[in-house]
């Protein structure tokens, strides 16, 4: 009994001993805090050159910036799908049409209603833009251009490829005649436009 007492007490008093506040007043420097220290005067030291964060390794510079050799890239460099598609129209619809408006000819509300900026809102609608590679249109997204500024902390980079597919579907839609339909498609819209026709012509008379 007297024993266990004994080792009982004993442990007692180590774990008091083990109590002090040494490490707490010790000197050391606060994340971001001033360095007397180092030369640079900043206690947090420069990641090694070449230091890559888990995950981060972007090898594919087609996808991430959308350049390769310097140059914009001219195909979009994922599958374009349906579901691309789809998604590209409905981020665009988030991100963009605020601004450059549905059909992408920078008529949205915004643009319409006070936007106040020495150049306008990009219309997608130019032959300019119609000739850019796909890659420009990426490089918009993810660094800005001119007045408009980046998108990159919103949109990720397989997003961004889908509203630029998307992009390029509307400058299709409104640069496109009916000679680029084909002969099944063309007899179809012609079914269509059958009654207004015939109300165009009694109008006449
Ligand atoms: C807050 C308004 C605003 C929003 C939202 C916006 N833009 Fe813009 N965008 C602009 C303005 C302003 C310009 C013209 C900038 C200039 O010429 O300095 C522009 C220009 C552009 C251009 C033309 C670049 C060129 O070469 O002329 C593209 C392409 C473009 N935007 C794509 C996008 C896409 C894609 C989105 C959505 C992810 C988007 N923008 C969202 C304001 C906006």
């Amino acid at each position: 009994m007297r024993l266990l007492r004994t080792l009982l007490l004993g442990s007692v008093a180590l774990f008091l001993v083990g109590c002090n506040t040494d490490m707490w007043v010790q000197n050391k420097q606060a994340p971001m805090s001033e360095s007397e220290f180092f030369a640079d005067g900043s206690s947090i030291r420069p990641l090694v050159p070449g230091t890559i964060p888990r995950g981060h390794l972007r090898e594919d510079g087609a996808f991430y910036t959308g350049i390769v050799d310097g140059k914009w890239i001219d195909k979009i460099p994922v599958p374009v799908t349906n579901e691309l598609m789809a998604r590209g129209k409905d981020r665009f619809d988030v991100y963009c049409t605020p601004c450059h408006g549905r059909l992408g000819d920078g008529q949205g509300m915004i643009a319409q209603r006070g936007f106040q900026l020495k150049r306008p809102v990009g219309n997608y609608h130019t032959d300019r833009l119609r000739k850019m590679p796909v890659g420009h249109f990426y490089d918009v997204i993810t660094n800005g251009y001119g007045a408009m500024y980046s998108y990159a902390s919103r949109i990720e980079p397989q997003d961004r490829w889908a509203v630029v597919a998307y992009i390029r579907a509307l400058q299709l839609s409104q640069s496109s005649s009916v000679n680029d339909l084909t002969e099944a498609e063309k007899a179809k819209l012609n079914e269509k436009m059958e009654p207004k026709k015939e109300h165009a012509e009694g109008e006449g008379h």
